[in-house]
């Protein structure tokens, strides 16, 4: 049996939280796709974690999978490793996970010059690229050094001839040199890579429980989100049976994760983007900046329309909505129940929200959300304001974030 927890917007909802949340009731925590591009940061003890690519669970007893879906940077995973001394038995590698290599770094700044995505340049898009293309490097090969040599090889000429393209003149390092630089981190990481579908099919027949964690947000998946502005892997909920191996009929319970407003990282049209005086005030008190970049995060009104879209897509069960006591003391709040597009209304997701109008409820404000615990304690205003949401949604309200830290989450 499997549950997912996934981002119903453009990623940074606080999924983070919520998996740290639920992870002591399950056995496995497992991450699907994506890749150090991740930032999960997680308040406990008055300490701030930011995970990039380990599961949440690492911060709890249970075992923590890193499936086929994800790219892995050798460097990013072994140095978050040794964050965590007691990793051993409870981390797995997939085999079939993909290696980012310091050449993908490097066609990923070649390429923001000509495409300007506004990506992390961590090499994600063109890991992807490679092992849609089937020249990707597997993270079974990092331990026979052969194969490894000769696809780094390849990486090499590609890398060469794609710069040209691209027009870019910084130095492609020498295979023999990556190699070298990669040795420690191989060292460091090979012991935790196996078959982990096969592990993750054991644990469904032993009846443990399993709880997949999404990367990025729903808007951002590379087949349904706003293309070209969007992440190079399948975010939403049918990525995680891809990622993982694990069927999809054992996926029963999906909470799509949504703040109590909008951001957005990197370029691409923001319908309910709002730059003026809520958007400064949202983004100082949520201090939405970039947990894996440091870029200033857009930032927006909820949009519905957009969150709908998202519960459609991925079959979502549950709702969380986070951070609702950043919208505290706010006179008037905003939300985008439909958009304007060629003199036309609609609550449907156009293929492109270029030139959309967002069409905005107006909502009285409240303040004291901060730490409430019980949904019964909220302001009446706060709860007017979760209801909308439901009933744009059709989908129930399971969890409701009212502070950054562990405790401060109200489970309905
Ligand atoms: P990439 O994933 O680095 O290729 O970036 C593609 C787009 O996804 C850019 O707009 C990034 O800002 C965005 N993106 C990637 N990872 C995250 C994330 O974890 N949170 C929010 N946005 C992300």
């Amino acid at each position: 049996m499997a549950d997912l927890i996934l981002g119903a917007q453009w990623g940074d909802e606080g999924k983070g939280k919520i998996v740290d949340a639920l992870a002591s009731g399950y056995d496995f925590i497992v991450r699907y796709q994506g890749g150090h591009n991740a930032g999960h940061t997680i308040v406990a003890n008055g300490k701030k974690i930011a995970l990039h690519l380990l599961p949440s669970g690492v911060l709890h007893e249970c075992k923590n999978v890193i499936g086929n879906g994800v790219v892995i940077s050798l460097p990013a995973l072994s140095s978050e490793i040794l964050n965590f001394p007691n990793l051993t038995k409870r981390l797995f590698v997939s085999d079939r996970a993909h290696v980012i290599t310091p050449y993908h770094e490097i066609i990923d700044r070649a390429r923001e010059k000509f495409f300007a995505i506004g990506t992390t340049k961590k090499g994600i898009g063109p890991a992807y690229t490679d092992k849609i293309a089937r020249n990707g490097i597997l993270m079974a090969d990092i331990l026979d050094e052969k194969i490894l040599r000769e696809k780094l090889d390849f990486a090499y000429e590609n890398t060469r001839l794609l710069t040209k393209t691209f027009q870019s003149d910084e130095k492609i390092p020498d295979p023999k040199n990556v190699l070298e630089n990669l040795r420690s981190h191989i060292n460091t990481l090979k012991n935790f890579v196996c078959d982990t579908v096969d592990l993750l099919w054991d644990a469904i027949d032993a009846r443990q429980k399993i709880l997949l964690e999404g990367a990025q947000g729903s808007m951002l998946d590379i087949d349904h989100g706003t293309y070209p502005f969007v992440t190079s892997s399948s975010t939403i909920a049918a990525g995680a049976s891809l990622g993982s191996g694990v069927p999809v009929n054992q996926i029963s319970r999906i909470t799509g994760v949504t703040k109590a407003y909008c951001t957005r990282v990197g370029n691409g049209a923001f319908p309910s983007e709002e730059s003026g005086d809520f958007g400064r005030r949202v983004a100082h008190v949520g201090q939405e900046i970039g947990t894996t970049t440091g870029r200033a995060r857009r930032v927006g009104y909820l949009d519905l329309v957009a969150l709908k879209y998202a519960c459609r897509l991925n079959g979502v069960t549950d709702l969380a909505v986070m951070k609702i006591d950043v919208l505290d003391n706010i006179s008037e709040i905003k939300m985008c129940v439909a958009y304007e597009k060629n003199g036309e209304i609609s609550t449907k997701m156009p293929l492109n929200l270029q030139n959309v109008r967002p069409i905005f409820e107006e909502f009285s404000g409240f303040s004291g959300t901060f730490g409430v615990k019980n949904f019964s304690d909220l302001p009446k205003n706060a709860k007017i304001f979760l209801e909308k949401i439901v009933d744009f949604t059709g989908v129930r309200l399971s969890f409701v974030s009212t502070g950054a830290s562990r405790e401060n989450l109200i489970l309905l």
